[in-house]
């Protein structure tokens, strides 16, 4: 089952690419940026990678980010996880990044984006695997913050597919960024939003409802709903499902008490995806395994999560073509 799992053809469609930041590329870009780091070596970095809640990662992570200053470093840092995801058979990904992450650094918007664009790019054209952008906002920050990510990004707007939203969720519903959502999807991105990862199903509502989301990131916390658990299915919203780092947030207990079975049973279009691989232990093979091991995941749920994953996706027509008969020839 693991070989079928690593080659099944497939697309990615949550997964932060400062999350893919590497404890080895940390040190490596440290050295070249010449940034201290609080570690003295990779192992001790690692041990630290132990999260009780998500704002404890993300403490982590945005400690990680900082040693991204350059283009070339996001070039590298995309790079690297387009080798890796290529030897897992992804033929599509859509990566969010974090602007403010790095523009509250001094780090300018042309400078991530261009690096990150032009990896991937090189790519496509390279490892002939096809990718969208999503720009998320801090939703710990305020929406006049987001505006001005808007602003930044409107020269590069016809290369972006569409705003997303992340960081610490509760506390910060997603109305508090009605507007700013509004006027994104006026200018023509697609909306995207974490909800429902440790907040509550009201957050889901409120992220269908307001910010008129095309999929679900996450979405666990629907299931207590359920007059939403069935609008999901019959609006035929996709779900973005990460398995271990719901694990390693605890998010749920145990991998063996994961919601997916249900969320199945539900008839919600589930995707598995990694979130933040360098962190939380594996990339998307490792987190279709580790649902095949801990929940039985059969290997018709398998084929239909990955189709799944092709179907809810963002690529054109022709390119969604071409991945399903991909799809179909390897099941032959
Ligand atoms: N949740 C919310 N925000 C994030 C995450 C996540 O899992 N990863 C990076 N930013
Ligand atoms: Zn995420």
């Amino acid at each position: 089952m693991k070989d079928f799992i690593w080659n099944i053809p497939k697309a990615e469609l949550h997964i932060h690419i400062e999350g893919s930041l590497e404890p080895g590329m940390i040190f490596s870009l440290a050295e070249r940026n010449k940034i201290n780091l609080k570690y003295s070596n990779v192992d001790q970095l690692k041990k630290a990678y132990q999260f009780n809640n998500l704002q404890e990662f993300l403490d982590l992570y945005y400690q990680g980010a900082a040693v991204l200053l350059e283009e070339e470093d996001f070039y590298d840092l995309t790079t690297a996880y387009l080798k890796k995801i290529k030897e897992q058979n992804v033929l599509h990904t859509e990566i969010f990044f974090d602007p403010q992450t790095h523009t509250e650094r001094g780090v300018s918007f042309n400078t991530v984006f261009n690096g990150i664009y032009k990896a991937l790019k090189d790519g496509q054209n390279n490892l002939g695997i096809s990718s969208e952008i999503i720009m998320c906002f801090l939703r710990h920050l305020d929406e006049k913050s987001a505006f001005e990510v808007l602003l930044e990004a409107e020269p590069y707007k016809d290369k972006i597919l569409g705003v997303g939203l992340d960081s610490s969720e509760l506390g910060h519903p997603p109305s508090k960024f009605k507007n700013v959502f509004k006027e994104a999807r006026k200018q023509g991105y697609l909306a995207f939003a974490h909800a429902g990862e440790e907040g509550p199903a009201e957050y889901v509502w409120d992220a269908i409802d307001n910010l008129k989301i095309s999929r679900i990131d996450h979405g666990n916390n629907s299931l207590n709903d359920k007059t939403l658990t069935k609008k999901i299915a019959r609006e035929n919203l996709a779900l973005t499902v990460c398995p271990l780092s719901n694990q390693k947030l605890k998010v749920v207990p145990d991998l063996k008490n994961h919601p997916l079975p249900q969320m199945l049973e539900a008839d919600m279009i589930i995707t598995l995806n990694s979130d933040d691989p360098a962190y939380f232990g594996g990339y998307i093979a490792e987190n279709y395994l580790a649902m095949h091991e801990s929940v039985n995941l059969s290997k018709a749920d398998i084929i239909n999560i990955a189709r799944n994953s092709i179907d809810s996706s963002f690529a054109d027509k022709a390119r969604k073509n071409e991945m399903l008969t991909e799809l179909t020839s390897f099941l032959k």
